[in-house]
């Protein structure tokens, strides 16, 4: 789980190197990420709002360009060959990018011709990625009728139209329920599957991430803070967590690492994680040790190692998610409400 990569990596789709972004000089959004994602796989850049998903993604997909440091797509560099870039990616943004007062079809048909793709080509095309992403019956109905699920699904699907080697896809599942998002990840994976194609989503939900990703990158105020399977990053954590709420605010929970059974501490504000081999056999030495300090415990968890614990023990502070992304999910439901 090295965060240094060399910065050309063989087999690898996508590489960065210490890429930062500054908007209006003041605001980093990004500070020197370095990232390698393999031909082939799902890859998940999981953070809370304002991590810096979105301007990463805007980079690789040639929107904005970096205030330092080097991205390529294929080896291609989305600076100085953003036009070859752009031929080999889709991409679906964080918004919405479809008209709700045409069909499913008409949208397809305007993406076709902004994408350039030859008169006689677009009816087996179109009829190919409207199968592909199970919309074929919807498909002359006027979209202000679909669901939010359906809606993503017709977007990714106008972003297919090209053939990518490389799909990119901000928040694909964003304010939808979790049926639907089971749904547009099975489309995703029978795509995958088919034609190979390397998808590179960004996440604000953990399980998402968990379920969908082969591997993710956990983002934080603009940095990458690790890399790793979802097993991997879990069992960086340690083994099992014990995750204790405390009623004296005196108690200095580092004192925990003293316990040989302890093998890391991690606080968040209201609780106490404590990481352990084995949960049930370490639980009652803890117990004791909290009540001769004279801490009442309010409260006991014993887990496994979430992707929550993941990004407590790197980011150092608790995954917090609202803010504009609800905004985002308010917009999309106004929207189909036309
Ligand atoms: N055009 C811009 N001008 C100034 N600041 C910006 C601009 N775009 C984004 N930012 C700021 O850069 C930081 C990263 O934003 P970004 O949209 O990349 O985050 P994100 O991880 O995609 O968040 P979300 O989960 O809310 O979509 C934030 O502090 C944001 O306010
Ligand atoms: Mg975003």
């Amino acid at each position: 789980m090295a965060l240094v990569y060399d910065f050309f990596v063989w087999g690898s789709a996508i590489t960065t190197s210490n890429i930062a972004k500054v908007y209006a000089r003041t605001v980093r959004a990004l500070d020197g990420v370095d990232l390698a994602v393999a031909e082939g796989k799902i890859f998940a850049l999981l953070g809370p709002n304002g991590a810096g998903k979105t301007t990463l993604m805007r980079i690789l997909t040639t929107q904005i360009r970096p205030t330092a440091g080097e991205a390529r797509v294929f080896g291609l560099d989305v600076v100085r060959e953003g036009a070859k870039v752009r031929k080999i990616i889709g991409y679906v943004p964080q918004e919405m990018s479809v008209w709700t007062d045409l069909s499913g079809y008409e949208n397809l048909l305007i993406y076709a011709k902004i994408y350039g793709i030859p008169p006689r080509d677009r009816p087996r095309l179109l009829d190919e990625v409207l199968t592909k992403l199970g919309l074929k019956e919807a498909a002359r109905n006027l979209v202000r009728t679909y669901s939010g699920g359906m809606i993503r699904r017709l977007e990714i699907a106008s972003a297919l139209l090209i053939r990518p080697k490389v799909l990119f896809l901000d928040e694909p599942t964003i304010g939808l329920d979790p049926s639907a998002r089971k749904a547009v990840w099975t489309e995703l994976g029978k795509f995958k599957e088919g034609d190979g194609v390397t998808i590179f989503f960004n996440t604000h939900y953990m399980d998402e991430a968990d379920l969908y990703a082969e591997e993710i990158g956990i983002i934080n105020q603009g940095k990458l803070v690790i890399v790793g399977t979802a097993m991997e990053l879990k069992r960086s954590v340690g083994g099992e967590v014990i995750t204790l709420s405390l009623k004296s605010n005196a108690f200095a929970p580092e004192r925990l690492r003293s316990l040989s059974f302890v093998q890391d501490v991690i606080v968040a504000e209201e609780e106490v994680r404590v990481v352990v081999q084995d949960a049930e056999t370490s639980l009652p030495s803890l117990l004791e040790f909290l009540r001769q300090d004279g801490v009442s415990v309010t409260r006991v968890a014993m887990t496994k190692p979430t992707l929550d614990d993941v990004f407590l023990k790197y980011a150092g502070t608790r995954f917090e998610a609202g803010g504009r992304v609800s905004e985002v999910r308010q917009m999309r439901r106004m929207i189909r409400r036309g």
